[in-house]
């Protein structure tokens, strides 16, 4: 691990690791055990990285892995995910073009149309861990992804990880004291606000169907509201794709 210092908002606790399986099965370990809420555990490398629906999550040294204990007195906890996406696109803006940094259901982060970022919330008894990749150096191959995965230095963004990690941890505490006075309608404003989609055709795919529709927007809870033939439907999991429109370009079949 670097030695360059990382400034800690006051709300925080750094563990940092060398090598660990999954920073968020440690900080989930670590909360079990009592581990207070701000506990960030932040790894070098991870050689079991999880990602959304029980994917891998490819995580050599050079990009950054974090996970973040919370003990949220607001419910519902899911709502963290858009908390924490929102956070990341203000720390990641200044790197980007204006219009460069876009959000995509449920907690995707996209940089010039590739995806930068994943975000993993999960849950134990009484405490809830933020998990968060960016992927700094390097990113996965392509592939078969529905999502093309993309870097900061691949976008012509050079940043260190120190760097990343000072600017999410910041804009994390303020959006987490907002919420927490102020409830869910301000992320949902400047989570809507660059979001992938909004308006547009889009297919919401579930392990058992794909339902097309328009996308109209979040309800107080975060849920996904799809404008389809038969009115409107609520998702509260599922992956997007955009048809047309200028998200399309987030999705490929
Ligand atoms: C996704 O599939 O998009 C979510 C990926 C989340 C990856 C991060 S890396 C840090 C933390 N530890 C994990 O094992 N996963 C999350």
């Amino acid at each position: 691990m670097s030695a360059a210092p990382v400034r800690l908002p006051a709300s925080y606790t750094l563990i940092r690791l060398d090598e660990v399986g999954s920073t968020n099965a440690e900080a989930l370990r670590r909360a079990a055990e009592g581990a207070a809420a701000g506990t960030v555990v932040w790894a070098r490398c991870q050689s079991e990285g999880r990602g959304r629906r029980g994917r891998l999550w490819v995580s050599p040294p050079g990009n950054l892995y974090c996970s973040i204990v919370f003990r949220p007195s607001r419910a519902p906890a899911a709502q963290l995910s858009y908390v924490a996406a929102v956070a990341l696109a203000e720390a990641l803006e200044p790197l980007a073009a204006p219009g460069a940094v876009r959000l995509k259901w449920p907690n995707d982060v996209l940089l010039n149309g590739g995806k930068i970022s994943g975000i993993l919330l999960e849950g134990g008894t009484g405490h809830v861990v933020l998990g968060t990749g960016v992927n700094v150096a390097t990113h996965p191959a392509d592939e078969a992804r529905a999502l093309r995965p993309t870097s900061l230095a691949a976008e012509g963004a050079e940043v260190t990880v120190e760097a990343i990690l000072d600017a999410y941890l910041d804009h994390l505490a303020a959006w987490v004291s907002r919420w927490e006075a102020a409830g869910f309608a301000p992320v949902r404003t400047a989570w809507l606000g660059r979001a992938v989609g909004l308006g547009e055709p889009i297919e919401v795919r579930l392990p058992t169907e794909t339902i097309p529709g328009r996308f109209t927007g979040l309800d107080d809870d975060g849920v996904l509201l799809l404008a389809t033939e038969g009115g409107t439907r609520r998702f509260a999991a599922g992956d997007v794709f955009v048809l047309s429109g200028e998200g399309a370009h987030a999705a490929r079949h």
